[in-house]
């Protein structure tokens, strides 16, 4: 029988930071075919997800097929805007959130990753940040774009410079990307389309480069709109929701799971010639051209 079978793998996954988002979506179905999970967690939140996942909050989201919990063997402090230490600014070192915690940039979390476990099998980054987000494009700063960029799409270059060495040949990384790199989201602002862009051009030339250097796929997922903490904090989630739902080729609802088991497949062997792509999951959404319940479509068939 055709089976997803990981384990006796590791995957570290930068970006959970509630069971909402797609990381743990990630996370959960990697688990589920039987990888140990790593995890990335932005540093000013790791409190408040440690203390959550202790308190057992998160108990039934943990919960796995074969009736236990999925765990975790560690958990990382990342801030992924960073790539050495001597990048922070002193402003971020001293921030109240950030006091207590030492070694959360790229390059000393990967140094942490290498020296606990050596060598691992997968990475996936499902991290966003923008801070101008709810700004039209065309009324974002400069600092905002950048900023944009920087965590929302360098991070993920950096991330496989830094793990790209740590990873066993045949092993596979993801980002997540949304359709508002190629078509206009109005809403979807603050430079973050333009990192999303930025993200997908990257994952083929990437896929180039780590192929070569280090045997290793590199893909992404377009996913479909979910209600995430990131994506509550846009302001325009359910709109997007509601609008999927009546325009989509498919309009059931879009669950976080399709998106775990699609990235199942990317890192496993199953996808082992797929490298470069950008999949879309996302209940077929990108192949609209037209929003059919516009009212010049009312008297068209469905
Ligand atoms: N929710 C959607 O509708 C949707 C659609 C398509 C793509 N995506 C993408 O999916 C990925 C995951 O987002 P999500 O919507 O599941 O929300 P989420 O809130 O679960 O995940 C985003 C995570 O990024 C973390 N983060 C932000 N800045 C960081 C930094 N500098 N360093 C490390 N971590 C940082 C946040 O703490 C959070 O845990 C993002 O790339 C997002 O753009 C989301």
């Amino acid at each position: 029988m055709l089976s997803i079978d990981l384990r006796g793998k590791k995957a570290f996954i930068a970006g959970i930071g509630d069971d909402q988002g797609y990381g743990w979506a990630i996370a959960k179905a990697l688990a589920e075919a039987g990888a140990e999970i790593l995890i990335g967690t932005w540093t000013p939140i790791v409190k408040i997800f440690t203390s959550s996942w202790n308190a057992g909050k998160f108990d039934e989201s943990r919960l796995l097929s074969n009736g236990k919990l999925m765990e975790y063997t560690k958990l990382y402090s990342l801030d992924a805007a960073y790539d050495k230490p001597e990048d922070v600014p002193q402003e971020i070192k001293e921030n109240k959130r950030y006091i207590d915690s030492e070694g959360y940039t790229i390059s000393e979390v990967a140094a942490a990753v290498e020296k606990d476990f050596g060598k691992i099998d997968f990475f996936i980054h499902s991290l966003a940040n923008g801070p101008e987000v709810k700004k039209p494009l065309i009324e974002t700063s400069r600092a905002g774009y950048l900023a944009a960029v920087s965590s929302s799409a360098y991070s993920f270059v950096s991330l496989l410079a830094h793990f790209g060495p740590l990873l066993n040949t045949g092993g596979s990384t993801i980002s997540l990307t949304y359709m508002a790199s190629e078509k206009a989201v109005p809403g979807y602002g603050g430079g973050m389309s333009s990192a999303k862009a930025a993200l997908e051009s990257d994952t083929k030339t990437l896929a180039f480069e780590a192929g070569r250097k280090w045997g290793i796929r590199v893909n992404t997922i377009s996913a479909g709109a979910l209600r995430s903490r990131a994506a509550r904090a846009i302001g325009f989630i359910d709109n997007m929701i509601t609008y999927a739902q009546n325009n989509a080729p498919l309009t059931k609802d879009l669950e976080a799971e399709e998106v775990g088991q699609a990235a199942a497949f990317l890192v496993s062997p199953l996808a082992s010639a797929i490298t470069g792509v950008t999949l879309y999951v996302d209940n077929g959404m990108h192949a609209m051209g037209v929003g059919i319940d516009s009212p010049a479509f009312q008297n068209q068939p469905s």
